[in-house]
This record gives C-alpha cells, sequence and structure tokens, in this order.
C-alpha cells in the first residue's frame, strides 16, 4: 500500500465561549478520527489545532471578566485545550492565533499581497461610539429596523425580518457594549484584499478541485455573484498590527479576525516544526504531493474555499491549498440551539463529567451531522449506547473471555477454528474491512460507523451460532478453538475501533496482551492470537445508562424546556 502524507486541519474555535457537543460533533471529532486511522494505517499525518483569538468578542469578553485580553484568551485557549485532551483528540500541536508566528506571518502575507497589487487602501465611513472610545463593528451597534420595527436589529442584519442592513439604515442607533447612543460617523482609513482581481485565478484554481456538490455549490454561487473587494482590518487594539513599513497610514489598526485566522495554520505550523512547516506549506518544499483535507462547520466553507485560498494564491503560488474540504452540518440539541445563556444543552465540559470520552466519541461519530443537521437526544444517546457499546461489542468481549477464562484458564490451550463456517465469517470480515477503510478514507461517517456495527456484529452472531458454552459440554477442545477464534475476531474489532474509541479499544488489547496494529491481511491476523497466549479478562467494559440517569440528565440540561 503506497503510504500517503496527508495534512489535516480542524477549524479554529473562537476562542471566547466553550465548545458543546455541536462543535465536537461537527468539526473535532471527525477530524481527529480522520488523523487516527490515516496514522493507523501507516499515512504520515500532520493534524493542527488551535484556538481562533482575536476580534471584537475577545476584547469585550475581558473587559467583562476585568482582566486583560491576553490574560482572557490565554485562560480560555487553555480551557479548549484541556478539555479536548479528555476527549482524546489527537492535535500534533494545538496552537493559537494570538502566537508571534501567526503575527509574522500574517504580515508578511499582506505585505506579499500588497506587492503583488492585490491590497488597496480606502476611505471609508464608520460607526464610532464616543463613550466606548472605539468605532463599532456594525454588528455591536442596535437600533430598531427600519423595515419591521424590531427594537433590537443589529447593524449587520435584523434577526427578526432577516434583512440585511447598513448600520447607519438603523432608528435609533445605540452601541451594544454600553449602550450609549452618542454614536457619530467617521471616515477612517482602511486595507482591502481586491478579491475582484483574484476572481479569475481562484475560479481557475476552484476548477481543478474535486469537491463534493455541497462545496462546489458554495464556491461557485459565491464566484458567479461576484467577489468584492473585501475590508481586511479593523479598528481594534486586540488583533495583529497592519504592518506600517508597507502600510504607513494604517497606524493603531489591526487585521480583521478572518484574515489571520486561517493563516493561523500554516504558522502553528511553524510554532511546531520551525522552519519544517514549509515542508507541509510550500509546494516547493514537498508539499506540493501531500493530500491537504480542512474540517470545518458549513458556515465556514465560504472563507476556506475562497477567502482564503485567494489570500494565499494572491501572496504566492507555491503556498499549499486545501485538497478536500469536508463541511458538515449542525447537531442540534433536543430539536433546538444549544444555548449557554439559556442554559440548555451539554457542554463538552459538563459532557466529560457525566460520561467517558468513548461514549461521546462513539455516538457523535455515528451520528455525525453529514448531510443535514441531526437532532442530540439523551434518549438516543442512552439507547445506541446501550445496544451498540453494551450489547454488541462489551458482551461479546466479556461472554468470550471470561468462559474461556473460568473454564479453561488465562492461558489459550487452543489455535483458531478453521472450519467452513470461520472460513466464511473471515470472508465476510475482509469485504466489510475493506468498505470501513474505504468509507473512513473518504471521511464518510456514518456510512464506516454502521459498517464497524456490522463487524461487530458479526463477532455475537459467530458466537450464538456456535454456541462454545454448550459445546464445552461435549467437546472441550471444539469450544476452546471456537473461543479462540473469537479472540482474534476480538482483536481485529478493536484495532478498527480504535480511531473512534481509541481508551476502550487501547484497554481490550492491553488485556489480551496484543498489538493495535493495523489489520492489513485477515487470514494472518485471525492467527495471531495461538496456543500459549495469555489474557487478562477486564472487570467491565462498557456501562448501561439506566432510564432514571435519562431523566436526570434531562432535568439537569433543560432538554424538555
Ligand atoms: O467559526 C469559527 O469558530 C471560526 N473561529 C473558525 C475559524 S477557522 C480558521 F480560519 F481559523
Ligand atoms: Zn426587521
Amino acid at each position: 500500500m503506497k503510504k500517503e502524507k496527508i495534512l489535516v486541519t480542524c477549524a479554529l474555535p473562537y476562542v471566547n465561549g466553550l465548545p458543546h457537543l455541536g462543535h465536537l460533533a461537527g468539526c473535532l471529532l471527525p477530524s481527529d478520527v480522520y488523523a487516527r486511522f490515516n496514522r493507523l494505517v501507516g499515512n504520515e499525518v500532520l493534524y493542527i489545532g488551535g484556538t481562533d483569538e482575536h476580534g471584537t468578542p475577545s476584547e469585550l469578553g475581558a473587559k467583562k471578566e476585568g482582566i486583560d485580553v491576553l490574560e482572557y484568551t490565554t485562560k480560555y485557549h487553555n480551557l479548549h485545550k484541556d478539555i479536548y485532551k479528555k476527549f482524546n483528540l489527537s492535535f500534533d500541536y494545538f496552537g493559537r492565533t494570538s502566537a508571534q508566528e501567526n503575527t509574522e506571518l500574517s504580515q508578511q502575507i499582506a505585505r506579499e499581497l500588497a506587492k503583488n497589487g492585490y491590497i488597496e487602501e480606502r476611505e471609508v465611513e464608520q460607526v464610532f461610539s464616543i463613550d466606548d472610545n472605539m468605532f463599532l463593528p456594525d454588528r455591536y451597534i442596535t437600533g430598531t429596523c427600519p423595515y419591521c420595527g424590531a427594537i433590537n436589529a443589529r447593524g449587520d442584519q435584523c434577526e427578526n425580518c432577516t434583512k440585511v442592513l447598513d448600520p447607519k439604515d438603523l432608528i435609533e442607533p445605540r452601541s451594544s457594549v454600553s449602550g450609549s447612543t452618542n454614536l457619530e460617523v467617521r471616515k477612517t482609513k482602511h486595507l482591502y484584499l481586491k478579491l475582484s482581481k483574484l476572481s479569475d485565478k481562484v475560479r481557475d484554481w476552484v476548477n481543478t478541485r474535486k469537491w463534493n456538490k455541497l462545496t462546489l455549490g458554495i464556491a461557485n454561487k459565491w464566484l458567479d455573484e461576484g467577489l468584492d473587494d473585501r475590508c481586511i482590518t479593523r479598528d481594534l487594539k486586540w488583533g495583529i498590527p497592519v504592518p506600517t513599513d508597507v502600510f504607513p497610514d494604517m497606524k493603531d489598526k489591526v487585521f480583521y479576525v478572518w484574515f489571520d485566522a486561517p493563516i493561523g495554520y500554516i504558522s502553528i505550523t511553524k510554532e511546531l516544526l520551525g522552519d519544517g512547516y514549509k515542508n507541509w506549506w510550500l509546494e516547493s518544499c514537498g508539499a506540493g504531493d501531500e493530500k491537504y483535507v480542512e474540517f470545518m462547520g458549513k458556515d465556514n466553507v465560504p472563507f476556506h474555499s475562497i477567502m482564503f485560498p485567494a489570500t494565499l494564491i494572491g501572496a504566492n503560488p507555491d503556498y499549499k491549498k486545501v485538497d478536500t474540504l469536508k463541511g458538515l452540518s449542525y447537531l442540534n440539541f433536543n430539536g433546538g440551539k444549544f444555548s449557554k445563556s439559556a442554559g440548555r444543552g451539554i457542554f463538552a465540559d459538563s459532557a466529560i463529567a457525566e460520561f467517558p470520552a468513548d461514549y461521546w466519541r462513539y455516538w457523535l461519530i455515528k451520528n455525525a451531522p453529514e448531510t443535514d443537521d441531526t437532532d442530540f437526544t439523551f434518549e438516543r444517546f442512552a439507547e445506541e449506547i446501550n445496544k451498540d457499546l453494551n450489547d454488541v461489542l462489551g458482551n461479546f468481549v466479556l461472554r468470550v473471555l471470561k468462559f474461556y477464562n473460568s473454564k479453561i484458564g488465562s492461558t489459550l490451550q487452543h489455535n483458531p477454528a478453521n472450519s467452513e463456517k470461520e472460513i466464511a465469517v473471515k470472508a465476510e470480515l475482509k469485504t466489510r474491512i475493506e468498505s470501513y477503510t474505504n468509507y473512513l478514507s473518504q471521511m464518510e461517517f456514518r456510512k464506516a460507523m454502521a459498517e464497524l456495527r456490522a463487524i461487530w456484529v458479526l463477532g455475537n452472531t459467530y458466537i450464538d451460532e456456535m454456541a462454545p458454552w454448550t459445546v464445552f459440554k461435549t467437546d472441550a477442545e471444539k469450544s476452546g478453538e471456537i473461543l479462540a477464534f473469537a479472540m482474534n475476531l476480538m482483536r481485529i474489532f478493536l484495532v478498527l475501533a480504535k480511531p473512534v474509541i481509541p481508551e476502550t479499544a487501547e484497554k481490550i488489547l492491553t488485556a489480551l496482551h496484543t498489538s493495535g496494529d493495523w489489520i492489513f491481511d485477515v487470514e494472518v491476523e485471525m492467527n495471531s492470537i495461538t496456543k500459549g497466549h495469555e489474557f487478562e479478562v477486564p472487570s467491565s467494559v462498557f456501562t448501561k445508562i439506566t432510564p432514571e440517569k435519562v431523566m436526570e440528565l434531562n432535568e439537569k440540561y433543560n432538554a424538555k424546556k
């Protein structure tokens, strides 16, 4: 099998606000499973994540907590990092966009864009809040909607009638930061990325992409509507300073958060590898033959399919650009949205305190919101954890190991059976492993999980039919061989499950005293646990979630409100 070089990035979550199950299902976990799977089959993987830290929300969040912005983002960066560690996300590096490397690289890219004629300075009018002493981003201006009369319309859009607004349209505008109405329109200068001039180059590049329909649809729609030049600077303190050597009028301006955030993927690689980042990001230094896969929520697709590639194309065509873009939909909570302010839904920190990471990982990958939004309910969660993990996988492991150990001992006295039945099971296993592998390679997580479950079911059906417990009464030898076959199946089940439920897989593989290497040849691997092999019996594998617990969770996380 030819080894591939794969760069995997997971959209960098905003540092303010902690992740909920939707973030895990819609980006973090799928990217981790994909990275783990590729490492397991022997590919060279670099998996990059981090927090997106700049912009107004961080400034306001820090103000609210009465601390310095860097202190604030450091606090939340560490919280994100700790939570992801608990969910066993296997980032090679989890960095931050406020790191020095990102400042340097974003400034360098801006200089390259300017040199190539893709940045223009323009004078614009913007709302300034005298009492807050700041220019207000459109969405931080609130007022009455001139179209429907809603009193809490935001300067960029009225949520009530969905009309896109200009803050100057609002009736009785006020600052959402302080509520002050002491506002005035001031002239200020900003930098614009000339997307209109880059449009043909971007279109040519998009035409070379083998993206799925959804992604191509989003990219082409934007291209067809025409790319408007985009403002890439803001009047804020918390951001990457615009370099005044090339833009002398831009003193005290910073880059817009969406300009520097995706550059974070590159700079975070640099934080980890120093100059070695070039092997992953410059085509002339080895990135030419790698596959670059980006994971993100669907709302991020326009930025990753057009805006970020345009930035790189305009700066230096040698930069590696995305090959496969996996955009996922949203996960809802009992038919509604997760809301921290309304105390509705389970957030990642509470989730991990309730159940082990593997329970969440299993359910959220099995139900990954790939094509449509998906609904999380504690009832469905409990049902699938109980059925799939407890009844199918856990029971199989315990039944086989406990029986062998109690009747014969913890050293295997038999080689695996190899009659017609076992030959048929191996043939089915081989076909199913191939399709599981294909689905994971294609990032089709739901289909992959259905296949994994079917593989586990194969084991249960086998021992139900072969009934080694009954056979033992008349033919202990045959019973031992059936159980030895089942133990080899068990090893394969857990190796296959490693990308999804790494902790459980490790625990059982350790009890089996066996390696977790990938299954390249079913016939060989089905003879890896043989006579003389010692094993241990784990005391438990999974624990069932009771109806009482489901009721308690519904109550605690406001599921039914
Ligand atoms: O939607 C979000 O949470 C953004 N912070 C994603 C940024 S992805 C990348 F560009 F960094
Ligand atoms: Zn309105």
